[in-house]
This record gives structure tokens, C-alpha cells and sequence, in this order.
């Protein structure tokens, strides 16, 4: 089974991905260093759970004879918070969990968050083990310990770094995801191949129409890469101190202030992450563009792979549009949780780029005006 390391001294751990592999729980947590698991607890969602992976992990983790719970919260955002963390702590403390317990997280991003979250804090922190079922958690969230919860208005505000023992990735759980969710695991494929991997992107474009069609043998060997990826930057950068890790983050800013003003228009609309990422990567080329770091022959490639991968490339093509001035206003509000600076990862070349400060507020203003 294909596997790589996390690489963090004492904090260590594998990333062991195969298609089928659930049943392979057990195993792992048996063979935990760090003092034996006599319990272990695992959490998922509704829809995660109505396929039966959380039973799977649950009952291999019984067969290698770890005593184990099931708990299963509501699927979505909404379960990032405050109030499914304090059920959570009391669920765990009448379940008998200590020090010696590994929290299991099945399930997407959402999953792994909540439950790193939970394994921060609960008796001033416990082992979890993460056991993603989305693509985007494949590829990207069940890698590098950023665990946290949401507050009302400011997403993952409450968290911490906090590493998981090991991920169990199985690409067989990819089959079952709706199109708009694998849609977003293909967001985030894209913003690694364009800004830190050109030869990933063009795989990505030789193997579009195989990759939409969930080919098993690729889409392992693109998970694999994206992991390899992740964990290069998280071993060299584990705290996001040096701007290393912020280069993970291709166009986030526009993504999340996207995400942030599509929601406070429609309410009960929620844009989601993977496709909000695609169309903030446009912006983001379009700003390189206009500061004269690609050319229009990068921008429009990048298009290209993405609408072949059936990604959004403006926001109308999600049914949505924002107020450019409103956006860069946002962006300088969060500025507070950034030093003061607003910062944008930019491309230089294809599979290359760099964190770029001091950029004229009007100039990222045109970057968005051309997509709404
Ligand atoms: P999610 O966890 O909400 O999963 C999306 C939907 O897919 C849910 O309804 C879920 O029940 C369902 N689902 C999960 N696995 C399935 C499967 N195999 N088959 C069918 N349905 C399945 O969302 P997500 O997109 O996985 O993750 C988004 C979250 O991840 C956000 O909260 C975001 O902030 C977070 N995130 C964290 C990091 C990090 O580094 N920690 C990075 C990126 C995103
Ligand atoms: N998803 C960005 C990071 O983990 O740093």
C-alpha cells in the first residue's frame, strides 16, 4: 500500500492510502507506539455513516481488540461549533475516554476539524486519528493539524495545531461522493498543481477526462502526490511561522471572503469551499497578471484545466456575484488576524509561487470586477 511520512520528529506519523482499505484501522491502532489504546472513539456524520464506513473502522478496530464507541453528530458546517463541542467533551468523559483513547475521525473536512478539536482540548489533549472520506479531506484537511471550530461570523476562528497519529486514506469511499463534493476535492487538486506542482498540472490536463470519471488507479497516485506535497511544506513549516505554509493557500483570500459575502447574501446558500477556491485561483492569476507576473497565456491555461475538470471559473457560474469593494473591504478586516498585512499567494510560473504584500486595494479590486 503506497504510504508516506509526515515528517515532525517525536510528532511523526503516516499518511497509508489504498482502495479498500478501512478494515486496515485496527491495525494501525494496535500498532501505536506511545503507550498501547485500550479505547478508542470513533466519530462521523449521518451521511458518512448511511454507507457504513464508520462501521467498518468501528468493528476492525474491535476485531484487533480495542474497546470501541460510535458516535454519529448531523453532517455540515453547522456541526464546527461550539455547541457540538460541548456535547461532544460530556459524550467522551461518560464513555470513560482518558489519555490512553484515540479519537477516529470518518468523515470530510468538517469531521476531521471538529474532532482534531475535540482531541486538542479534551483532558488537555488525547491521540485522534484521521480517516478522510472526501476528496478534499484526502488531498488536503486530514493532513497538517490544523483543527478547529467555527465562531457565528469568523470560520476555523477557535483551534489549534494539533498533529493526528496517523491518516487511513481509502480511495473506495470516493465512489459514493455527490458531483459538487468531488467537484471541490478537484478545487483543491488545482491550486496545488498550479501553484507548486507543474507537473501535476499537466497530468491534470493529459488525464482530465479519466479523472472525471473517478479513474481508481489515477486518482490514487494524484491523492498520493497531493499529500506529498502537503507534508513537505507542513514538516518545514508545522506552525505556518515562516510564510512556507501560507503558500498552501493559492487563492484563498479571494475564496474565503467569496464564500463569506455569497452566504451573508443568500442566507441559506453556503458556496462550496472547493468551488469558491477554483474561482478564487482566476482572481488570484488575474492579479498576477495585472501586476505583470504571468502572462495571458497562464491565466487562460489555467481556465482551461479548470473547466475541464468541471470546476467554476467565475462566480456566476455558480449562480452568484459579489460586490468587488465589499470583498476587499472584508479582506482588510481580516487583515487583524494577519499582522496587519493583506497578502496574496501569486504565481510566478506555472507550479511556482511566492506570498506578495503591499499590493494596491483598487488593482485587487479589478481582479475581481472582471468576474462579476
Ligand atoms: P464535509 O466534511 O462537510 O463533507 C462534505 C459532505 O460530504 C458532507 O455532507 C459529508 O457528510 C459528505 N461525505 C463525506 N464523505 C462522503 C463519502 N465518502 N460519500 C458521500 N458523502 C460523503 O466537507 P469537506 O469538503 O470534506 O471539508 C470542508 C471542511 O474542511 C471545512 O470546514 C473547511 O474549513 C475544512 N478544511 C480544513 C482544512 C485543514 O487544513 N484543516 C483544509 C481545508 C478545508
Ligand atoms: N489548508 C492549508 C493548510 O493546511 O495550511
Amino acid at each position: 500500500m503506497p504510504s508516506l511520512t509526515v515528517s515532525l520528529s517525536e510528532r511523526s506519523y503516516s499518511i497509508d492510502i489504498g482502495h479498500g482499505n478501512l478494515d486496515r484501522a485496527g491495525a494501525f491502532l494496535s500498532s501505536l507506539g506511545g503507550g498501547t489504546v485500550s479505547h478508542a472513539v470513533v466519530l462521523t456524520d449521518e451521511h458518512v455513516s448511511s454507507y457504513g464506513y464508520a462501521r467498518i473502522v468501528a468493528d476492525a478496530i474491535a476485531d484487533a481488540g480495542i474497546d470501541v464507541s460510535l458516535f454519529v453528530i448531523a453532517a455540515g458546517e453547522s456541526s464546527k461549533s461550539i455547541e457540538t463541542a460541548a456535547t461532544l467533551w460530556e459524550t467522551l468523559l461518560e464513555d470513560g475516554t482518558d489519555r490512553k483513547s484515540v479519537l477516529v475521525a470518518v468523515g470530510g473536512g468538517v469531521i476531521g476539524d471538529l474532532a482534531g478539536f475535540i482531541a486538542a482540548t479534551f483532558a488537555r489533549g488525547i491521540r485522534f486519528f484521521q480517516v478522510p472520506t472526501t476528496l478534499l479531506a484526502q488531498v488536503d484537511s486530514s493532513v497538517g493539524g490544523k483543527v478547529g471550530i467555527n465562531l457565528p461570523g469568523a470560520k476555523n476562528m477557535v483551534g489549534a495545531f494539533h498533529q493526528p497519529v496517523g491518516v487511513l486514506i481509502d480511495t473506495a469511499t470516493l465512489e459514493t461522493l455527490d458531483a459538487t463534493q468531488y467537484a471541490c476535492g478537484l478545487g483543491e487538486i488545482a491550486k496545488y498543481a498550479v501553484s507548486l506542482d507543474a507537473a501535476l498540472f499537466e497530468r491534470l490536463e493529459s488525464d482530465a477526462a479519466d479523472v472525471g470519471r473517478r479513474d481508481r488507479d489515477i486518482l490514487s497516485e494524484i491523492v498520493f502526490r497531493c499529500c506529498e506535497i502537503k507534508a513537505g511544506i507542513v514538516a518545514n513549516d508545522e506552525r505556518e511561522t515562516t510564510g512556507f505554509r501560507a503558500l498552501l493557500n493559492y487563492g484563498h483570500t479571494f475564496a474565503h471572503v467569496f464564500e463569506t459575502l455569497v452566504f451573508e447574501t443568500l442566507g441559506d446558500y453556503r458556496l462550496p469551499h472547493g468551488q469558491a477556491v477554483a474561482v478564487g485561483c482566476v482572481c488570484a492569476a488575474r492579479l498576477a497578471l495585472k501586476l505583470g507576473r504571468v502572462d495571458t497565456a497562464f491565466l487562460e491555461r489555467q481556465i482551461r484545466l479548470l473547466q475541464r475538470l468541471d470546476l467554476p471559473t467565475s462566480l456566476l457560474d455558480l449562480g452568484a456575484s459579489i460586490e468587488p469593494k465589499r470583498a476587499v473591504d472584508l479582506m482588510n478586516r481580516d487583515k487583524k488576524v494577519e499582522n496587519g498585512r493583506l497578502r496574496f499567494v501569486l504565481p510566478i510560473e506555472l507550479g511556482r509561487c511566492e506570498l506578495v504584500g503591499g499590493i494596491d486595494p483598487r488593482t485587487v479590486m479589478e481582479a475581481i470586477e472582471c468576474d462579476t
